[in-house]
């Protein structure tokens, strides 16, 4: 589907939620239903990627349904779990193929894993080796260690395990299986990545603890809870820099979750120029939250390196936009990761904004954005990739015309009602 987006000289003005956060409904929604208990998570963010893990557990035998803005499950610890009667499907989400996969490898039964075209491209040798160190027989059918993944769970062990990648859903993986391993788990070198896993099994009364480089856990069982699911950080972020970028704006977001391991993405903001102010901060669910209020900006050029890069992974392709129109250059480094997410997203902005009349050079772990550029409509693709098409619909609207963003539905993974949202601020 082609999405047609006009350049704009007004601002954006208003004050909106945006939809609940999708990597804490996916974790609510998994530790739940390890849990014994009821948990419920509100609101669930009912986007395509966390559909795909109601999908899954469903097909493993457990009790879910949703209730109006809310979801609940029905725990019955892993011992409720069921062989699926056919393989499972993941659809675009990573975060459902490797956190269930952590889960399932304890699971005295076989399971077979699949992905769309995208996810069937995504490395998997991340969570097949530890998962069987531990014990589990993992395999990844795809050439290079890819997707599907057939999982014959069993008896675990802890491990001690560093990571290689700073990657939530590698920590998340081994976490899951550690809960139900005999002996301890520790998980070294992951804590600059989103910690939301942690957080939730302390909620959940597992037996986690913290400590300086590590976190380890026990074999433990987890009580279903309450989540209140704060706004996605990442689904604000394209609002907050479309109206930093467009003259006039002021925009407040209300209840945004401002966890640390994910708000990295303000500081670059604010060190660009735009002010984004916070308020009501309060935590609720082990997980802090406030309100953000933003207008626009003369914005300068940035340089973010390796270790800012995991607290705002998913928003690097949107700096790319931000770099394209602030002055001076914006250098992003250390970010190699990003070119096995949903798509290739250096080579996607690169070529994309270029295709606008961005000024970017190609590095392999990042790139250089050269601006202030004025940007110009032209027809472009999402690359089959949310973050992709959400950050082209925010060049598209600070560029002179018309600009066509094709593969447009791919905005469902994560953040349905987008172009309506963007419509009621304009
Ligand atoms: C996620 C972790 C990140 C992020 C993804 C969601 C999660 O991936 O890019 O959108 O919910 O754990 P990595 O763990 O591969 O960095």
């Amino acid at each position: 589907m082609d999405m047609v987006i006009n350049g704009v000289t007004r601002g954006m003005r208003g004050e909106v939620r945006v939809p609940p956060d999708k990597s804490i409904s996916h974790r609510a929604a998994i530790l739940g239903a390890l849990a014994e208990g009821v948990t419920t998570a509100r609101p669930f963010l009912r986007s395509a990627d966390c559909l795909s893990t109601l999908a899954c557990l469903r097909s493993l035998g457990v009790e879910l349904g949703l209730e109006g803005e809310a979801l609940r499950v029905e725990g019955r610890g892993p011992g409720g779990w069921r062989e699926p009667q056919g393989p499972l499907d993941a659809g675009n989400s990573a975060t459902t193929m490797r956190l269930l996969a952590g889960a399932l490898a304890a699971m005295p039964f076989r399971c077979e894993i699949r992905g769309d075209s995208s996810l069937s491209r995504r490395p998997m040798a991340r969570i097949v080796e530890p998962l069987r160190d531990m014990g589990a027989e993992v395999e990844a059918l795809g050439e290079g260690s890819r997707p599907p993944l057939v999982i014959r769970g069993g008896r675990l062990r802890g491990i001690d395990y560093e990571m290689p990648v700073d990657s939530a859903q590698l920590k998340s993986a081994l976490l899951m299986a550690g809960l139900q391993a005999e002996g301890e788990t520790r998980v070294r070198g992951g804590k600059a990545s989103r910690d939301h896993t942690e957080r939730m099994l302390a909620l959940m009364e597992a037996d986690i603890s913290f400590q300086e480089d590590a976190v380890v856990v026990r074999r433990s069982s987890l009580r279903g809870r309450e989540v209140a699911v704060p706004g996605d950080i990442s689904s604000a972020s394209f609002l907050l820099a479309a109206a930093a970028l467009l003259p006039g704006s002021r925009l407040v977001l209300r209840e945004v979750g401002l966890n640390p391991t994910r708000a990295g993405f303000l500081s670059v903001l604010n060190s660009m120029g735009a002010l984004v102010m916070e308020s009501s901060y309060r935590e609720s669910a082990n997980e802090p939250r406030g309100d953000l209020e933003v207008g626009s900006a003369v914005l300068s050029g940035v340089e973010v390196e390796g270790w800012r890069i995991p607290a705002m992974i998913d928003e690097v392709p949107l700096l790319a936009v931000l770099g394209c129109r602030a002055k001076g250059e914006t250098v992003v480094r250390g970010a190699g990761e990003l070119r096995v997410k949903e798509s290739d997203r250096i080579a996607a902005m690169c070529a994309e904004l270029a295709r606008m009349g961005g000024r970017l050079e190609e590095l392999e772990d990042g790139f250089v954005a050269y601006g202030p550029t004025p940007l110009k409509g032209a027809r472009v693709d999402s690359h089959g990739d949310h973050r992709i098409a959400m950050s082209l619909a925010v060049a598209a609207l600070c560029a002179e015309g018309e600009t066509v963003i094709s593969g447009w539905e791919c905005v469902d993974i994560s953040f349905p009602g987008f172009a309506e949202l963007l419509r009621s601020i304009l």
